[in-house]
């Protein structure tokens, strides 16, 4: 099952470094060394097994932009499951930018107009911290007004903190087919096996594709942050030639085992009742993953 997805915005706004970062295991500091896409670059990306998807990374520099409006439009807007535009949010032409965004709307509602619209507001690690909220609000409204009578979902990302993470998140969630039987799936898994918490990765991206929660937390980012911090914990065996394959943390108050699941997976349990022994959850997990397959 093949998804397009289209990544636009100007020359410079990051949309290669996100894609290379989520999909192609670079780290942050990498990305200082990409040059200006060339025209459109494709990439097909395997994700759960048989869902591809199929990113169209359309270099932002005006005169591609204004072919993609002329001589490509149909080509480049038709059978868009997704489109993702990449704001810089230092961009001094952000008038430009929407007029830009506006265009690629226009095309959108006449090629693909069951598109799903993403906006990301990037780089606002640039932006002073006590800043970031209002200039989010401020940007993000002024964008789904523009957007209407399409809808937009916004994010504020940076390829510096693990925001990226809970965009592409809600991006690929948007993507998987049978998305509620998964969740519905886990949530029974939850239940049996008594978690606080269960949340399925997706293998190779580490982003969170589906999660079910048993008993609140006090922090909304945390799935973000696991993707992140287990991500770059990957990359690190990976340069010692290890494998990462599970991991189990422990303390008094408690558990969280992280292991493979099914082929495409990874999943994280978060067990609070310190009387289940870690062995029997470990257990659970395995006996599990015949049901998931
Ligand atoms: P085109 O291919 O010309 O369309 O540009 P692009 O949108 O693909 O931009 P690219 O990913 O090449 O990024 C341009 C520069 O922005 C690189 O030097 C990145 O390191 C930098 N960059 C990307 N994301 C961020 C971010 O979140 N914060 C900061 N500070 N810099 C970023």
């Amino acid at each position: 099952m093949k998804k397009k997805v289209l990544l636009m915005g100007k020359s410079g706004s990051g949309k290669t470094s996100m894609r290379s970062i989520i999909f192609a295991n670079f780290i942050a500091r990498d990305t200082r060394r990409l040059g200006a896409t060339i025209d459109v670059e494709h990439s097909h990306v395997r994700f759960l097994g048989n869902l591809v998807l199929n990113l169209w990374d359309c270099g932002g520099q005006e005169a591609f932009m204004e072919n993609y409006f002329a001589s490509q439009r149909e080509n480049i807007f038709r059978s868009v499951e997704v489109m993702i535009y990449v704001f810089d949010v230092e961009s001094r032409e952000f008038e430009k930018d929407l007029h830009y965004y506006q265009t690629c709307l226009e095309a959108i509602m006449q090629n693909s107009p069951q598109a799903q619209i993403f906006c990301l507001i990037h780089k606002m690690d640039l932006v002073p911290e006590e800043q970031r909220e209002q200039l989010y609000s401020q940007r993000s409204e002024e964008l789904r007004t523009l957007s209407k009578p399409l809808q937009c979902r916004c994010y504020a990302t940076s390829i510096w903190d693990e925001t990226l993470y809970k965009a592409w998140s809600s991006i690929v969630y948007a993507l998987i087919p049978n998305v509620r039987l998964l969740e519905e799936n886990l949530r029974q898994f939850g239940d049996i096996i008594d978690a606080d918490e269960v949340l399925l990765f997706e293998r190779a991206t580490f982003l969170v594709i589906s999660h079910c929660q048993q008993k609140q937390h006090r922090d909304p980012h945390r799935f973000e942050k696991i993707s992140n911090i287990i991500k770059q914990f990957k990359l690190s065996c990976s340069k010692v030639a290890a494998a990462f394959q599970s991991m189990h943390v422990q303390n008094r108050a408690f558990g969280a085992f992280i292991d493979q699941f099914t082929a495409n997976t990874y999943v994280m349990v978060v067990v609070s009742d310190t009387h289940v022994c870690p062995a029997l959850t470990m257990l659970n997990i395995r006996n599990a993953r015949k049901h998931f397959e």
